[in-house]
C-alpha cells in the first residue's frame, strides 16, 4: 500500500509517521510539503518531494492520503489526488461543512466511513475531544445546550508559529527581574510568549473567530442537531501543546442526573471511546501537560453540577487532549484504519455512530 503525507514537514505531518508505521507496518510512504529536500525524523532520514509533482502526469497513484496543510492548499491538492485514486482524509478547514462529505471523530461517528466515502474530513483539534466526551452523554440524554471556552496551546498554529513562541519564551524572561513590578513587560503584549490572547483571526459580523465558529458548526454537524443552541469562547495561552477546555451542558429529560451517573457514563470503556476520565470535582492530574503522557485520548474530569440550574440537569466538565495526536493526526490515522484496517488496535477506529 501507497501512503502519502501532503505537508509531511509540518507538526501535524512530521506525527503522522510514527503512527502511520505503526497501523499499516510496510506501507510505502510518499512524502510531500513545499519544496524537495530531505528530511530527519527519530533518528531516520526520509524523502520529500515538491506538491507540485502530484500534478504532473506520472504522479504517483496510490490507496490513502492524508492532507495536512493550509485551507488554500487542501483546495489545491485534494481533487487532484482523489483523481489519482487515493482515499484521503484532510485535515484542513476546508471541506468540514461540505454536506457531501462526513465530518467524523472516531469513537464518535465513524460509521460514517464507508467504502463509497473517497474523501473524509477531519475536524478542528478542540472538536475531536469536545466531541469524545459528550457523544457517550447524548447518546443517553437529550443535550440542550452546549458552550465551551478553549485554552489552546501555539502549536494550534502550525510550526513557524511555534518556533517564534519558544524563542521569545527563552528570551523574554532571562532579561526580567522579579522583583520589578512590571515582570513581562519584556514581552510584546500582542504576542503569544508568556501571555493570554483572544483566538480572534477572522472574527465576522456574529462577533465570533474563526475557531470559535469551527467548534460550534462542527459540532452541531457531528451531532446531526442543525440548530443546537452552542456558544464558544477560544483564548491562546503559553502553552507549546495541549488544549484545555472548560464545558458547560445541559441535558434534557425529566429526571434530574448526578455528577455520578457521568462519570460512570465517561469512565466505561464501552461506552466512552479514547477517553481518561479523571474523577472527582478536584481535577487531580488533569493539565494540558498531562497529555503529553496520553496523547491519544481526551482526559476529561472535573465533573460537577452548575448551580445556575435548579432543575439538576446542567454540569460542569473540563476536556484537555494533545491537539497535534489525538486532536489531529491520530484522529486521521483511526479515520483511514476504516477503510484499512490497522495493526495497532490503539489505532482501530471502532465504527461508532452517535
Ligand atoms: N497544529 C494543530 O494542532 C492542528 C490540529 C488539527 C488540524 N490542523 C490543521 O492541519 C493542517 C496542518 O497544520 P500544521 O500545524 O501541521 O501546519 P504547519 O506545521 O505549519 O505545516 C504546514 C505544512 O504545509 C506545507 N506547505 C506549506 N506551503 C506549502 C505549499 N505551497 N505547497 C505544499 N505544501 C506546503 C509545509 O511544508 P514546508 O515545510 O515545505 O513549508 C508543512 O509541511 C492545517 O490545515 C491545520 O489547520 C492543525
Amino acid at each position: 500500500m501507497r501512503i502519502c503525507i501532503l505537508g509531511a514537514t509540518g507538526l501535524v505531518g512530521r506525527e503522522l509517521i510514527p503512527l502511520i508505521h505503526r497501523a499499516w507496518p510496510g506501507a510505502e510512504l510518499a512524502l510531500f510539503a513545499s519544496r524537495a529536500r530531505a528530511f530527519e525524523l527519530d533518528g531516520q532520514r526520509y524523502a520529500v518531494r515538491a506538491a507540485p509533482d502530484l500534478e504532473s502526469g506520472d504522479a504517483p497513484r496510490g490507496e490513502l492520503a492524508f492532507v495536512a496543510l493550509d485551507d488554500a492548499h487542501s483546495a489545491r491538492y485534494v481533487p487532484r489526488l482523489l483523481e489519482l485514486g487515493y482515499r484521503v482524509v484532510d485535515k484542513s478547514n476546508t471541506f468540514r461543512l461540505d454536506p457531501a462529505v462526513p465530518l467524523v471523530v472516531a469513537g464518535v461517528n465513524d460509521a460514517l466511513v464507508t467504502d463509497e466515502a473517497r474523501l473524509v474530513a477531519n475536524p478542528n483539534c478542540t472538536t475531536i475531544p469536545l466531541m469524545l466526551t459528550i457523544a457517550p452523554i447524548v447518546r443517553r440524554r437529550p443535550l440542550e445546550t452546549l458552550a465551551v471556552a478553549s485554552y489552546q496551546a501555539i502549536s494550534g498554529a502550525g510550526i513557524g508559529t511555534l518556533d517564534e513562541f519558544l524563542d521569545a519564551s527563552r528570551a523574554g524572561y532571562t532579561s526580567e527581574d522579579r522583583d520589578q513590578l512590571r515582570l513581562g513587560a519584556g514581552f510584546d503584549p500582542a504576542g503569544y510568549a508568556a501571555n493570554t490572547v483572544p483566538h480572534s483571526g477572522k472574527t465576522d459580523d456574529s462577533g465570533y473567530s474563526s475557531e470559535e465558529r469551527k467548534l460550534m458548526h462542527e459540532s452541531r454537524k457531528i451531532l446531526a442537531r442543525a440548530a443546537l443552541p452552542v456558544s464558544a469562547q477560544c483564548c491562546r495561552v503559553a502553552v507549546a501543546v495541549g488544549h484545555y477546555e472548560q464545558v458547560w451542558l445541559t441535558v434534557g429529560g425529566e429526571d434530574d442526573l448526578s455528577p455520578g451517573a457521568i462519570e460512570a457514563v465517561l469512565g466505561d470503556p464501552a461506552q466512552s471511546a479514547f477517553l481518561r476520565l479523571l474523577p472527582g470535582a478536584a481535577g487531580d492530574g488533569l493539565s494540558a501537560l498531562a497529555t503529553l503522557q496520553h496523547r491519544d485520548e481526551v482526559l476529561v474530569g472535573r465533573i460537577r453540577r452548575d448551580l445556575r440550574d435548579p432543575r439538576g440537569r446542567s454540569f460542569c466538565l473540563t476536556v484537555t487532549a494533545d491537539n497535534l495526536r489525538l486532536g489531529a493526526a491520530t484522529n486521521a490515522v483511526r479515520i483511514a484504519s476504516r477503510w484499512f484496517a490497522a495493526a495497532d488496535l490503539a489505532l482501530q477506529g471502532p465504527g461508532s455512530s452517535v
